[in-house]
């Protein structure tokens, strides 16, 4: 197992906002975690990164415990993190942005090589590459920030919601990127998304989060008809209606 999140509790203040949830990822595979707005996703995601540390709880990266490690040492260890809002350096040209996910490395000549794969992997990158990053549409953002995170060449790449505030279309376009990452570097991801539509199709295995607890997890190849996904995602049985209520 190549990450394991193994029963962790995370606070805010007094605030629990995950309380003793489970999450493994296996080398090469994608795993999604969805669920609602508040659930805990982002929260998950943090506590991986090091930016947030579990009051309980273990967090094992390849073997090593990482859950009280400083975000750098995280980074450093091969867990690469596309945050959730697309964080740009919006001054910044797109090479210089995408110039600092390499900035930990020192392996100059696969730097080189990995730089051309990714501007082959998003073109429009590479016809804006000297332009200023805030002036890239929000699609082109988000590829801008997967691009940069497989620049610090990980093991696993970890991503808050991908699709957020992206046409269809583009959000198309990511997910055939991200999939095409796995396929021809065995790249591992552990993906945030709110869609469990979205994660039934992109997803090896997935967890549905609420209210800080895992739900449900499973294969996606089992929960296709994803009817048990929709009952842990909003916390009710579809079709299943008490007294005075309105059926919709
Ligand atoms: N910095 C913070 N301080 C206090 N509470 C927070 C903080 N960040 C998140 N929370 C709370 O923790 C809970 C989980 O938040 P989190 O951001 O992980 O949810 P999420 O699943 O990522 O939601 P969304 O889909 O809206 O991004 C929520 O109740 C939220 O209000
Ligand atoms: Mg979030």
């Amino acid at each position: 197992m190549l990450l394991d999140v193994d029963n962790i509790t995370v606070h805010y203040g007094r605030l629990a906002a995950l309380r003793g949830i489970s999450v493994t990822v296996e080398e090469g595979e994608i795993v999604c975690v969805v669920g609602p707005n508040g659930a805990g996703k982002s929260t998950t995601l943090l506590a991986i990164s090091g930016v947030l540390h579990p009051t309980d709880g273990a967090v094992t990266f390849d073997g090593k415990n990482i859950a009280g490690m400083s975000p750098e040492a995280v980074a450093r260890a091969g867990i690469s993190q596309v945050p959730e809002g697309r964080h740009v350096f919006t001054t910044l040209n797109v090479e210089e942005n995408l110039r600092i996910g390499t900035r930990m490395r020192k392996d100059r000549a696969e730097i080189e090589k990995d730089y051309k794969r990714v501007l082959e992997l998003f073109p429009v990158l590479a016809e804006r590459r000297r332009q200023p990053a805030g002036k890239l549409s929000g699609g082109e953002q988000q590829m801008l920030v997967i691009g940069r995170a497989l620049l610090t060449s990980p093991r696993i790449m970890t991503i808050d919601e991908p699709s957020l505030g992206l046409a269809p279309n583009l959000v198309d376009r990511v997910y055939e990127v991200l999939l095409e990452l796995r396929r021809n570097r065995g790249l591992t991801l552990l993906i945030v998304e709110q869609s469990s539509e979205r994660a039934l199709k992109a997803a090896d295995r997935l967890y549905v989060l609420r209210s800080g607890e895992i739900q449900l997890e499973g294969k996606a190849a089992d929960l296709q008809d994803g009817k048990r996904v929709r009952q842990a995602y909003f916390g009710f049985e579809e079709g299943v209606t008490h007294e005075g209520e309105v059926d919709f």
